[in-house]
C-alpha cells in the first residue's frame, strides 16, 4: 500500500474513470473550457464521451460532467471547438454567439472493431454547458477507418479552416458556416520522417523575428521507434488551402522529448497560443498505478508556445508553462529539501550536471546535462515500474536530446505528484515524464556545477 497520492493538484484528471486526449480547448464567455476523451465506467479506454471542465486559470478545474455521449453514429472521438462570433452557423445570435464543437463520430460494428468508419460531426451550445448535436450530422461523411480529429481554426483567407488526420497524411477543409465543408488540400506522407498512424493535428501561425510561420502538429500513433507515441511538428506556410513545410528538418522533431505528452493541441480564442496534451503514453497508459485512486490519466500543464531562433538548431518551437500564482515568489531557504508534492525547482548551471529527486525508499528521478551537451531525463529508478514492461525499460525510461545552445543553461522542473515536466533552455527542450515513487521525493542532490532554487506551492 502506498503512502502517497498520485492524483495531481494543478493538472486535469477525471474525478472518476479514464481520460485521454484533450478536446475542444476554447475560451468562451470568460472561462477556459476543456473537454477530454472519457470513459466514465472504468479506468480503461471504452466507448468514448467528451468530459467537460471549466477553469479561470487553466490549472484548477471544475468538472461539469459529460457534454457529448455516444449515439447511433458511434463513439465521440477527438475534435475541437470554436466561438462562432459572427454566428455563421446560425446556432446562436450575434449577441449570443454559439460555441460549436467539431468532432469525429467513430462507428464500429458491435463486437467487430475492425469493421469501422469515421465521420465528422458538430454540436453547439449557447450557454457553454449544454450541448446539442446538429440534426444534419455527419457534416463530413466518409467510409474511411482512419479519418479523424478535426481541428478548426480561422482561415487566413476568411471563413473557417479545418485540418484532420487521414491515415498517413492530414487533409485540409474550408467552410463558411461550419456545416458545409470542402476539401482544399493535403500534407504527407512525403515530408514525414516518423512512423505511426497520423492523429490529432493542429495548425496555427506564430511569428519569429517579425516573420509569420505556420506550425503543423501531428501526433504519431504507437510506433516503437518513437518510444511509443509522440507529437511531431513541422514549420512552414499555409496559404488557406494547404500547408507546405519549409524543409528545415531532416528527421522527426517532437514537441516533447519525454514520453508522456501525446495528442497535444492548442486553445481557440486566447491571446497567446496555449497547448495541452494527454500526459500519458498509449503503450502503457492503461496500466499506470492510479486505478485504486479511481482515475486514470492526466492532461499536461498548459504551455504558451512561441517560435525561437536557437543557436544550434535553427527555428524551434518553445514552450513556457502557464503557472498562475501557484508557487511562492521567493525560493525556500533550503535548496536541498522538497517540502511538498507540488513544487517548482529552478536549476542554473554550466557543463555536465546530474540532478536527482530522491526519497527515503531509495528511489530517484534524475535529469540534467551530460558531457556531450545533451539534456537527459531518466526515470528508470524513479519508483514503481513493473506495472508495464515498456514504462521504465532503457528504451521507455531514459530520454536524451541535444541542446540547441552551448554554454550556461537553465531549467525548471515542475513536479505535481506523479507529473514531472522539465523545461530547459527557454523551453526549447521539454521532457514530460510520469513517475510513481512509493514515498514522496523529499531531497534534491546535485552533482556538477549547478545551483538549485525550490519554490513550493503556496499553502
Ligand atoms: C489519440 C486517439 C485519437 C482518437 C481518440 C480516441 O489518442 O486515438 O486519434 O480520436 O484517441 O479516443
Amino acid at each position: 500500500m502506498n503512502s502517497i497520492q498520485y492524483r495531481p493538484e494543478i493538472h486535469f484528471t477525471a474525478r472518476k474513470g479514464w481520460i485521454n486526449d484533450p478536446n475542444g480547448l476554447v475560451y468562451y464567455k470568460g472561462r477556459y473550457h476543456l473537454f477530454s476523451q472519457h470513459y466514465p465506467d472504468d479506468t480503461h479506454w471504452g466507448p468514448m464521451h467528451w468530459l467537460h471542465a471549466v477553469s479561470d486559470d487553466l490549472l484548477h478545474w471544475e468538472e461539469l460532467g459529460i457534454a457529448l455521449a455516444p449515439d447511433d453514429l458511434g463513439f465521440i472521438f477527438s475534435g475541437s471547438a470554436v466561438v462562432d462570433t459572427d454566428n455563421t452557423s446560425g446556432f446562436g445570435t450575434e449577441d449570443n454567439p454559439p460555441l460549436v464543437a467539431i468532432f469525429t463520430h467513430h462507428w464500429n460494428e458491435p463486437g467487430n472493431p475492425a469493421n469501422c468508419h469515421e465521420q465528422q460531426s458538430i454540436a453547439w451550445s449557447t450557454d457553454g454547458v449544454t450541448f446539442h448535436k446538429y440534426e444534419g450530422n455527419p457534416v463530413i461523411p466518409s467510409d474511411m477507418a482512419d479519418f479523424r480529429d478535426p481541428k478548426v481554426f480561422k482561415n487566413p483567407k476568411g471563413g473557417w479552416g479545418m485540418v484532420l488526420a487521414a491515415g498517413d497524411r492530414v487533409m485540409f477543409y474550408a467552410s463558411q458556416n461550419l456545416k458545409e465543408w470542402e476539401k482544399t488540400g493535403e500534407f504527407g506522407p512525403e515530408g514525414n520522417y516518423s512512423g505511426g498512424v497520423w492523429e490529432c493535428p493542429d495548425l496555427f501561425p506564430l511569428t519569429v523575428n517579425g516573420e509569420e510561420k505556420w506550425v503543423l502538429l501531428v501526433s504519431m500513433g504507437p510506433f516503437e521507434a518513437n518510444h511509443g507515441a509522440r507529437t511531431q511538428y513541422f514549420i512552414g506556410s499555409f496559404d488557406g488551402s494547404k500547408f507546405t513545410a519549409d524543409g528545415s528538418f531532416s528527421q522527426p522533431e517532437f514537441i516533447d522529448m519525454g514520453y508522456d505528452n501525446y495528442a497535444a493541441v492548442t486553445y481557440f480564442n486566447t491571446e497567446n497560443r496555449v497547448l495541452m496534451g494527454w500526459g500519458d503514453n498509449v503503450v502503457y497508459a492503461d496500466k499506470t498505478p492510479t486505478a485504486e485512486e479511481g482515475f486514470r490519466c492526466v492532461l499536461t500543464m498548459p504551455r504558451e508556445l512561441s517560435l525561437v531562433k536557437t543557436e544550434l538548431g535553427g527555428v524551434r518551437l518553445a514552450q513556457k508553462p502557464v503557472e498562475g500564482d501557484v508557487f511562492t515568489e521567493q525560493p525556500a531557504e533550503s535548496c536541498t529539501a522538497i517540502p511538498s508534492q507540488l513544487c517548482k525547482i529552478r536549476i542554473r548551471g554550466d557543463g555536465a550536471a546530474i540532478i536527482a529527486l530522491k526519497n527515503a525508499a531509495g528511489e530517484q528521478y534524475r535529469f540534467g546535462v551530460n558531457d556531450q551537451n545533451e539534456l537527459f531525463s531518466d526515470r528508470t529508478g524513479a519508483g514503481l515500474k513493473d506495472f508495464a514492461d515498456n514504462y521504465a525499460s532503457e528504451w521507455f525510461g531514459k530520454s536524451v536530446a541535444p541542446r540547441f545552445y552551448e554554454g550556461e543553461w537553465e531549467m525548471t522542473l515542475y513536479i505535481d505528484h506523479m507529473n514531472t515536466e522539465l523545461f530547459a533552455d527557454g523551453g526549447s527542450r521539454v521532457f514530460s515524464q510520469l513517475v510513481f515513487p512509493t514515498l514522496p521525493y523529499d531531497t534534491i542532490s546535485v552533482a556538477g556545477n549547478a545551483t538549485v532554487e525550490v519554490y513550493p506551492a503556496r499553502s
